[in-house]
Formats: structure tokens, sequence, C-alpha cells
């Protein structure tokens, strides 16, 4: 046993060994991962259909994009930069697809270019609204509208969003697909939501980066079990996921710090779904035919999957919900839940 143990050591940690050891454990991580991550197999189509997808211009949002282009769809490339959204668009009828696509520009941190993008999209068919713009591990800022800005972005924007567009979906009966996190789970405890947008739990100071973005997915999960609730009987139905850990530009930031980021980019490259492996789950809940019975819940690696039991609570959603009207300042005729 020891010698093997020994044998092992010498393999990974003496030269040059260690190269050709380190080498070889790489490629079978990269295959198993290969042969782990599911894809969804559906030629389901999307034809006729219309889809909004915010944040579409790079990572989970495009590989979704091209994917549901591909099947027919007219989508709609909702990004903050129109000059990125538009070489997306470029980059997708290049590789060929059956559907439409159209860039709009929108960003979903600032609540007064939601109402505009919305009001665009007055009266036109949407059937299925993917809210996938995030930010992650920036530091803590508030926005000119005076909103903290990862939960601006990843929750706020798309909250309002909803409420635009929602008129549109109980037309088509249509679908709400928001992307959370499995990092929703590193909240462990809410002592309470204030004003700021921000949610104060154990240890009553600021949350720090990473535990901003985690509140925000958190909050991605419980808008959608308030709005699969507020949604009985209108025929529109709500989902959101974790797309798995994805190697996007989203660790960027994180990989920005020398050894931390080294670190992350390690585990990333190890570990990492391509992006569009990472699209799979967003691309069956927008597309797949079989859904209805299932709205509300939490899905991974296309699979309805356990959410903590923080994001169950129907008490912080409910909360939730009311304190996101206040800081989005809901208008009466925007009221549409
Ligand atoms: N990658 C992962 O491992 C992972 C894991 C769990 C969950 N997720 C979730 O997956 C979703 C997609 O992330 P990703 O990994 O694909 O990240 P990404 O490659 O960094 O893409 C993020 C997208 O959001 C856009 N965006 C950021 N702020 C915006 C704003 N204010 N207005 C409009 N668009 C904005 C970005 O636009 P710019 O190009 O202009 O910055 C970009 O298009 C996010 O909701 C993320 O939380 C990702």
């Amino acid at each position: 046993m020891l010698d093997v143990m020994l044998y092992l050591v010498s393999w990974f940690v003496v030269p040059p060994w260690s190269a050709v050891g380190w080498g070889m454990l790489g490629i079978c991580v990269w295959v198993i991962n290969r042969l782990r991550y599911p894809w969804w197999h559906s030629s389901d189509t999307m034809d006729g259909k219309t889809v909004v997808i915010t944040g579409a211009n790079k990572g989970i949002g495009l590989e979704t994009a091209k994917d549901l282009a591909g099947r027919g769809a007219t989508v709609i490339l909702a990004c903050r930069n129109l000059h990125k959204a538009t070489a997306a668009r470029d980059a997708i009828v290049r590789g060929g697809c059956r559907g439409q696509v159209e860039v709009a520009e929108v960003d979903v941190s600032c609540m007064s270019s939601v109402r505009e993008f919305a009001k665009k999209l007055e009266g036109r068919q949407v059937d299925v609204l993917i809210n996938n713009a995030a930010v992650a591990d920036i530091p803590r800022q508030l926005t000119s509208e005076g909103l903290e800005l990862t939960i601006a972005t990843n929750h706020l924007g798309h909250f309002l969003l909803t409420h635009l567009l929602m008129d549109n979906l109980k037309t088509t009966r249509g679908r709400v697909v928001t992307v959370s996190s499995v990092g929703h789970t590193w909240i462990k405890e809410v002592k309470g939501l204030d004003l700021e947008g921000d949610l104060q739990f154990q240890y009553d100071r600021p949350l720090a980066t990473l535990e901003l973005y985690a509140a925000s997915k958190l909050m991605n999960i419980l808008f959608t079990k308030e709005l699969h609730m507020k949604l009985h009987g209108t025929g529109v139905t709500a989902y959101c996921l974790h797309p798995g850990i994805v190697n996007t530009d989203i660790f960027n930031v994180m990989t920005s710090r020398v050894w931390y980021g080294l670190f992350v980019k390690l585990f990333v490259w190890a570990y990492a779904k391509s992006s569009a492996e990472g699209a799979q789950t967003t691309i069956m809940l927008a597309a797949s035919k079989e859904l209805q019975d299932v709205s509300g819940k939490y899905f991974v690696d296309c699979k309805v999957a356990e959410c903590s039991s923080l994001a169950k609570d129907e008490g912080l959603a409910k909360k939730l919900w009311e304190i996101s009207e206040r800081l989005v300042q809901l208008q009466p005729h925007e009221q549409t839940l």
C-alpha cells in the first residue's frame, strides 16, 4: 500500500513525471466532465416564438440565444452595449440559424433604462423572457438611482422587466426563466431586508462582494417562487436554474486577484462546463413543450433540484417582493401581477 502511495506521490510531485502526471490527470478530468454534463437532446422547435434574453452578448446568454434562434425563434438580445450585441448577432447569423436575431439596448441595473426598453416592446409578442444578465464579485456601490449595483443588476432590473413584459407574456401564455446560481446556498440566515436592497444576514455588517452575489441569486429563486404563486390562472409559467460552474467571463473579476485568481482559474479550468454546456438547462426551460406542470421549480442539469431551505421561505419571498416593488418604484399602471 505504501509502495503504491509513494509511487502516486512521485508521479505527481517529482519532475519530469509531475508534468506528465498532471497532464494526464487534466485530460482524464476533461473527458469525465464531458461525459458527466448533460446535453438537452430534443428537437422541440421554437418557430413563431419570440424570446427576450438579457445579457446575451456572451457566455451562457449568447449560447442560449444561438440555440433558440437555431430552433426557429425570433431572439431579442437585450444588452447594455449595442456594439457587443451587434457583434453577437452577426456571429449567430454567420453560424446559420432559422430564426431572426434582433438587438436592443437595456442596462438592467438602471430602472429607467428597463422602462425605456419595455416601452419599445409594448404590443409585441413575447413568449419567453430569460432573465440572464448578471455581475459578480464587484465592489459594493450605488447606482445613480441609489440602488446597490449587484442587487439592481441581478435582481431588481429583472423584477421590473418581468412586470413590464407581463401583459405580453399573458397574451402568449409564456414563460419567465431566471438564471440563479448554487451560490444562493452561501446565505444561511436572513435577519431582515433593508431599503437599500441589501439582505442583512447573520453578520450584521454590509455584505462582502461575493455575499452580495449570493444574496442576489437567492433573490432570483425567492422571486421565481412568489412569481409562480402570483401567476396562478394566467397560463404563464416561471422557472429558475443553476447552470453549473461555467467557464465564462463572470470569473474575470475574481481572477484579477493574483493568488485567489490563480486558484479560481485552475478550479474553473478543471471543473467547469463550456458556455454551450452551461446553457442547456436554460434552453430546455425556454423550449421544452413538456414543462407546464412544474412551474415555480429550481433546476440543475436539466432536472428539478433542491434549493436551500431559505430559498423556500414563503414569508421571505413575499417580503422581498414588497420591498422590490418599493425599490423599483413600481407605478400603479405597472402592477401587472
Ligand atoms: N458562469 C458560471 O459559472 C455561473 C454559475 C452560476 C450562475 N451563473 C449565472 O449565469 C448567468 C450568465 O452568466 P455568465 O456566466 O454567462 O456571465 P458573463 O459571460 O459574464 O455574461 C454576463 C452577461 O450579463 C451582461 N450584463 C452585466 N451587467 C449588465 C447590465 N447592467 N445590463 C445588461 N446586461 C448586463 C453582460 O454584458 P457585458 O458584456 O456588457 O458585461 C454579459 O452579457 C448569470 O445570471 C450568472 O449569475 C453563472
